[in-house]
């Protein structure tokens, strides 16, 4: 038999934050040991899923033994279950601020990330485009090329906090925009976006007709007191799809628990809204016992969040002190989420990649290459999850240091700080 070749399209698809993890099994496989700041996987650290959530689904999977109504070994509806639908409508409405949310805006997804993909496959015809922060999320910029989308990156601007700019929006337009994503707090720069922000994003998806991709996956995850705004909360008339879950918020990734909230006032997308159930009928439905953990978790009390602010907050100010002590490192004061996105003045002939493998090979600290969220040409990052322990995140850092001072002595260059600390 002839060999398999895969879709020319696949070839467009690359997820760096686990593709890097490749390099660093080999290490370890030599029986190194590999310091991983790589992965937004707060169970893999010491941050646990609250007990009472896990045990909501235990308790079910038992009924489930004894009582057909409960049986959660069922497909459940594809849109997800009533209850946690509900539960979704409520919060969006009483917490976010979101105005009029009923159950049936509400679509339950195995993590945010299926209710993502879902949502662009139900939106783009070839050529079209989907305007994506840079640097941003990869699914997005993974999955647009697999529905033949043209990908249409918008910078941030890392001088003023990695907030958005409206003249960079004007400029990336164009008459095949179909949407804007906005990831906020973001992944990788742990960036909150104040209101003016956001009011800007809203005017320019009103004057471009544009659906706003709001993720908000990280939205109880500040520091500082910060408080989220979300972008559906303040329009009136723009479309907005709002994706959230129970992965960072509640310690538990791997259940995959995600959805998205439809939020259209003037109700412009009800043909496509029809597309995306269609979608969601055709892969029957999303995992069905975790879903009994939505409704307890958005109602209860949040009582994890203390010390998981705590704790992640504290580590947030080593990262930004430590990084900014290294002569050619600079990084911007995340606001919210677990991530940092340095920047590293390299020599001209050296990309963020090589730095990053180097740095894995000489130290086995795992961070990921910034070109891997897409970032301003000519720059050089890379991220950091600051979830790891205080004493694991002050090795990784001195390693670091040490290892960008020979770096940068081997390459005979003479790096500047590009931001100065606040
Ligand atoms: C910005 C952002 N959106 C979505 C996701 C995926 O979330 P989920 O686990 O719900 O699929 C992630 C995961 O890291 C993320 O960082």
């Amino acid at each position: 038999m002839k060999t398999i070749k895969p879709a020319e399209r696949t070839k467009k698809v690359s997820y760096a934050i686990r593709d890097i993890v490749v390099a660093a099994k080999k290490i370890e496989a030599e029986g190194r040991k590999i310091l991983y700041l790589n992965i937004g996987d707060p169970p893999v650290y010491d941050f646990e899923t609250p007990h009472k959530l896990r045990s909501v689904v235990s308790k079910k999977i038992l009924a489930s033994e004894y009582d057909s109504d409960e049986n959660v070994s069922t497909y459940c509806d594809s849109m997800g279950i009533q209850e946690a639908r509900a539960a979704i409508a409520r919060d969006a409405e009483i917490r976010k601020g979101i105005d009029s949310v009923e159950p049936e805006d509400v679509i339950i997804s195995s993590g945010a990330s299926e209710a993502i993909t879902l949502a662009i496959a139900g939106l783009i015809n070839p050529g079209d485009n989907i305007m994506t922060p840079s640097p941003g999320y990869p699914l997005y910029s993974g999955q647009i090329p697999v529905y033949h989308g043209e990908l249409n990156p918008y910078y941030l601007n890392e001088e003023n906090g990695w907030q958005i700019d409206f003249n960079e929006l004007e400029k990336r337009v164009n008459d095949r925009t179909k949407a804007i994503v906005v990831i906020n707090p973001n992944n990788p720069t742990g960036a909150n976006y104040n209101k003016k922000s956001l009011e800007n994003i809203l005017e320019f998806a009103r004057q471009n007709e544009l659906i706003i991709f709001a993720d908000e996956i990280y939205d109880k995850l500040l520091f500082d007191d910060n408080e989220h705004i979300s972008i559906a909360s303040l329009s009136e008339d723009v479309p907005v799809i709002t994706f959230g879950g129970l992965s960072k918020n509640y310690i538990m990734p791997g259940w995959r628990v995600g959805w998205a909230i439809f939020h259209d006032p003037l109700n412009v997308m009800s043909e496509y809204r029809k597309a995306v159930n269609k979608l969601l009928r055709a892969r029957l439905c999303a995992p069905h016992p975790q879903q009994h953990m939505i409704a307890p978790a958005l109602e209860g009390s949040d009582e994890h969040l203390n010390t998981v602010l705590k704790k992640v907050e504290k580590r947030r100010d080593i990262t930004y002190e430590m990084l900014n002590d290294i002569p050619g490192i600079s990084c911007v004061k995340p606001g919210g989420a677990f991530y940092a996105f340095p920047r590293i003045q390299l020599p001209k002939n050296v990309s963020d990649k090589e730095f990053v493998l180097e740095l894995l090979e000489e130290t086995g600290v795992l961070v990921v290459f910034g070109s891997g969220f897409g970032e301003k040409p000519g720059t050089n990052h890379f991220r950091v999850v600051f979830l790891p322990d205080e004493a694991t995140l002050k090795n990784a850092y001195q390693l670091l240091c040490e290892f960008t001072k020979e770096f940068y002595k081997k390459h005979h260059f003479n790096p500047h700080n590009v931001f100065i600390k606040e």
